[in-house]
């Protein structure tokens, strides 16, 4: 059976709804009303949960778009140091003087003196969710965020939750990026991004993978996570989401739906964001 958790989490579930009320009034104001393509409140919530909790003195984004996401993570950790990496930064509406921007890929960067435990990513370039870990890992850190966690068959790259169903990525036709650009080796992934975006927003629903992209169906990459994860959590929706895939139990019943309404709203846009933590080196 497919795993979705390992270890526990160092939060309770009434800590967790305790903090939705707060949470909305934060939410309505955010800068881009309409965050298309981008992180929806289920996962803007999750997302604060859990930054406001570990208190990290640095935090990684990978995926900025239009920058909501960053001005979320500037919210929940006002005192961190944040990096936030996109390969086209010239997309975002909301840009912060206190923001490191790159716009290179994660893995390309030397975080030697930024990488440590007290760390916090926050992946969401739809990525090779797998290789994220593995080079998180050799730098040092230990705490990520998965914005996206497609199930088997869905979405457009190797999230952890195909890891653990040991379904691979790019088998099947609605593995859809993998289909389109299995054989392009980076350099050119990179090269159809720019056409991407010239083309405008329509074409983000599928970004080419920068490396590796096709895997095979198997088992030993869910073996390694087990052995280097001590932690792996799907986070709750805040809503029931109507999505045929099974979620964790979500955190709000319909009574909620009048008290934040925009949340209620938006409770469909939600794809079983995951937070991992890599075992510790010291
Ligand atoms: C889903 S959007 C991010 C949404 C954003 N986090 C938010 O919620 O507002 C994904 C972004 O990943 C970017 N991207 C694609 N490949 C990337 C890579 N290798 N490294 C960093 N960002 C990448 C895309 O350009 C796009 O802006």
């Amino acid at each position: 059976m497919a795993i979705d958790q390992l270890g526990e989490p160092a939060w309770s579930r009434d800590e967790i709804v305790d903090s939705v009320t707060e949470f909305a009034r934060l939410y309505a104001t955010r800068p881009l009303q309409n965050n298309q393509f981008g992180m929806g409140a289920s996962h803007m919530f999750a997302t604060w949960f859990i930054a406001r909790h570990l208190r990290p003195s640095v935090v990684i984004e990978s995926g900025v778009w239009r920058g909501q996401s960053t001005w979320l993570i500037e919210q929940a950790c006002p005192q961190a140091e944040v990096h936030s990496i996109d390969l086209f930064l010239d997309r975002r509406e909301y840009v912060s003087p206190r923001v490191h921007y790159h716009n290179i890929d994660f893995s390309e960067i030397d975080w030697s003196g930024i990488a440590g435990p007290d760390a916090l990513i926050v992946f969401d370039d739809h990525q090779n969710a797998y290789n994220r870990l593995i080079y998180a890992d050799w730098f040092g850190f230990e705490h990520i965020i998965f914005d996206d966690n497609y199930p088997p068959h869905a979405g457009d790259f190797y999230t952890l939750k195909k890891v653990f169903a040991g379904a691979g990525f790019g088998n099947v036709s609605s593995d859809d990026a993998s289909q389109r650009y299995r054989s392009l080796s980076a350099r050119a992934t990179r090269k159809i991004g720019v056409l991407a975006q010239r083309f405008g927003a329509g074409e983000m629903a599928v970004i080419p993978q920068y490396q590796r992209d096709r895997v095979a169906a198997n088992l030993f990459d869910a073996a390694f996570l087990k052995k280097h994860l001590r932690t792996y959590l799907e986070f709750p929706p805040l809503f029931e989401t109507g999505l045929d895939e099974p979620t964790p139990k979500p955190l709000l019943d319909e009574s909620w739906s009048d008290r934040v309404p925009d949340l209620y709203a938006e409770r469909a846009n939600y794809n079983w964001i995951c937070y991992a933590q890599l075992n510790t080196r010291s």
